[in-house]
């Protein structure tokens, strides 16, 4: 296959929903949750985005665990679950999130071709470490940039441009994947070279920035940069 992306100086990756699964850390609790799991996931990371878009726009920046954590209160009262114990162990997993299967191969691909690595996520820098670590990943990455030092969530200009300051690297040469639509596009409109990770078979968004290449799984990334 001819390389659809050339000339790229670093891969930067989203981290929740691209890296690592948060559906993990409902799906593991299924014996308590039963049937409400799935319901749990949707209403918990659809809360933490819309909390980061509606503080980022009042001005009121919290680091990505507070929000995190008043996701999950908001999901379970919204199901009706008291339960302090099960929330301490929702949060406990949430701090160590699987990571896709394709992840670390594909990360492994990279850095034998020589390709700059990196997170960019509104993680904070607690939590992306302990995600990293968890599953392995840390040698395969040049760096892990969190939102926090900027005080203010993505899809806003000054995140992409973070990634720029800190990796050395015009954004035309930064290929970003993300499976969070409304990421891809922000990226994309900063002036990223962008691949949607559609993982959940999602519509396209109405938002300006269209990625370039939307696939599945990260494990199509590689034949793309003609790897
Ligand atoms: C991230 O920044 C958006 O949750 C996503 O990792």
């Amino acid at each position: 296959m001819a390389v659809k992306i050339n000339n790229i100086g670093a891969c930067v990756f989203d981290a929740y929903g691209t890296l690592f699964d948060v559906a993990a850390a409902a799906a593991q609790c299924r014996d308590a949750l039963g049937g409400n799991a799935d319901r749990l996931t949707a209403i918990w990371r659809t809360k933490q985005l819309e909390y980061t878009w509606l503080r980022s726009l009042m001005g009121e920046y919290v680091e990505f665990w507070k929000i995190t954590g008043d996701g999950l209160d908001y999901a379970m009262a919204a199901l009706d679950i008291k339960d302090a114990k099960l929330r301490k162990r929702l949060m406990d997993i949430y701090m160590r999130l699987d990571a896709y299967p394709e992840v670390k191969s594909v990360l492994k691909t990279l850095k034998k071709a020589g390709i700059k690595t990196a997170i960019l996520s509104n993680g904070s820098p607690k939590m992306l470490a302990a995600a990293v670590k968890n599953a392995g990943i840390g040698k395969l990455l040049d760096d892990v940039i969190s939102i926090h030092p900027l005080r203010i969530y993505k899809p806003h200009p000054r995140v992409y441009q973070l990634a720029v300051k800190e990796l050395k690297v015009k954004a035309g040469r930064i290929c970003f994947m993300s499976s969070n639509a409304w990421d891809a596009a922000g990226a994309a409109n900063f002036g990223f070279r962008v691949v949607w990770v559609n993982r959940f078979g999602q519509p396209k968004e109405l938002l300006p920035g269209k990625p370039e290449h939307e696939v599945k799984t990260l494990k199509a990334l590689p034949p793309l940069l003609g790897l």
